[in-house]
């Protein structure tokens, strides 16, 4: 079932590391190729030899023990990686990915892999309901970690209560079901527009705005894990590009209309998040403007909208555009909507807490042409790209198996 899939298992000291041994088993016997870390202190319960008998791979504790001269370990073990998952994951190790640190071979490779990372953690139920894990649990669920819960009964420091590491079947069973899950968009061709437009004013300055690119690399991320092709059109974005898509920088709402334009036949779905700049200066300055009068006016002119354009152009393309808002959320959207002749429109209040540029979670409203469809709670970018992308996936006129 898992044939061909690498896991990377990380095992953490707790006396719950006994358990990863039967996770490590079930693993490699449904053909997973199955690459053990373990930390110190997981050593301290359990034997190596154990993981390297069961997984027939060297186990990795030492990040300097480096067993092979042509590749660096973690960084090869990362990128081979098509899951990544700790069990039992401790307060500490949790404490770690939250802070991004890395001062073992785990914490080191967890941080350089792009595959995603289940956690299932195990400790004392004080510390799990302490407010420091729980505050470093939800930044890394933030983030798209996918926690297994643990479990209550008896633990093994005497308490009875919320901390027993999740049984390894139940751990197979989430990776299982994520190999299984469907790729509702294969084969789909998507171009997503991300960040903000940088609107020239001479060689040095320009107009822009706050946008960090984060919601629409979400979707971009979210759409290749769904099988898709993905053409990411983007212009000024802090985020960081998602690994497997095509990524098309541009500058200015000119150059995002031709990048789009381009590759709009060929599309099946465009999603356009991208903070596309309303006006731009009507003239660009060849050279640095020197300060010569007192004031100074910039003529801007309007923009075309790229959105309205290729709405106005679809034949067979699903559209989903963006409204930004601070007020009258439902009438702004179902306007837009109407207008950019739109599939659905993702409407946020951005000035709520928790929503908009910048943050890591937003709060959406979703609107077809007979209006709202769906009202999500705040939640991470990430889940908010997964619902989005699942609702269009079940719309799409010869959809796949989307519920
Ligand atoms: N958009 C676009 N081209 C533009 C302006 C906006 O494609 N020149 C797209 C955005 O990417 C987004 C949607 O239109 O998907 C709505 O953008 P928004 O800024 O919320 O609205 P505007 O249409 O610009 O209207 P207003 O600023 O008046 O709210």
């Amino acid at each position: 079932m898992l044939q061909g899939k690498t896991v990377l298992l990380g095992v953490c000291g707790g006396i719950a590391a006994y358990k990863a041994a039967a996770l490590c088993s079930k693993l490699a016997q449904a053909g997973a190729q199955v690459r053990v870390i373990m930390t110190k202190s997981a050593t301290e319960f359990i034997a190596p030899l154990t993981f390297q008998t069961l997984s027939r791979h060297d186990v990795m504790i030492d990040t300097f023990d480096e067993k092979d001269a042509s590749v660096v370990s973690h960084i090869h073990l990362a990128d081979s990686a098509d899951v990544a998952v700790v069990a039992p994951a401790t307060a500490n190790m949790i404490g770690k990915m939250a802070l991004g640190l890395a001062d073992d071979m785990l914490s080191t490779t967890l941080l350089a892999t792009t595959a995603p990372v289940f956690v299932a953690p195990a400790m004392n139920v004080h510390m799990y309901a302490h407010p420091a894990v729980q505050q470093n649990m939800r930044t890394l669920a933030e983030r798209g970690v996918r926690f297994i819960e643990p479990g209550t009964g008896q633990l093994a420091c005497g308490y009875v209560g919320k901390g027993r590491l999740a049984e390894p079947e139940e751990i197979f069973a989430e990776i299982s079901r994520f190999f299984q899950q469907d790729k509702p968009l294969q084969g789909k061709k998507v171009i997503v527009t991300a960040g903000g437009t940088v609107e020239r004013i001479d060689p040095v300055r320009y107009l822009t705005n706050d946008s960090s690119g984060k919601m629409g690399f979400a979707i971009a991320e979210e759409a290749r894990r769904m099988g898709a092709e993905v053409v990411l059109v983007s212009g000024k974005a802090t985020a960081p590009v998602p690994a497997g898509v095509n990524y098309v920088g541009v500058e200015s709402a000119r150059d995002m209309l031709q990048a789009v334009l381009d590759r709009f036949e060929d599309a099946d779905i465009v999603i356009k998040a991208a903070a596309v700049a309303d006006y731009r200066p009507a003239e660009q300055a060849p050279q640095k403007i020197k300060k010569n009068e007192e004031t100074m006016t910039i003529t801007l002119v309007k923009n075309q909208d790229i959105l309205q354009t290729i709405g106005e152009r679809k034949t067979k393309q699903f559209i989903v555009g963006f409204a930004a808002e601070t007020e009258k959320i439902d009438e702004y959207a179902m306007a837009k909507l109407r207008k950019k002749r739109c599939d659905l429109v993702v409407a946020n209040d951005v000035s709520a807490e928790g929503a908009g540029f910048g943050v890591d979670t937003n709060v959406v409203r979703i609107y077809d042409k007979d209006g709202l469809v769906e009202a999500l709670p705040m939640m991470g970018k990430n889940e908010v790209a997964a619902r989005l992308l699942k609702l269009v996936a079940s719309r799409l006129p010869d959809r796949k198996g989307a519920d």
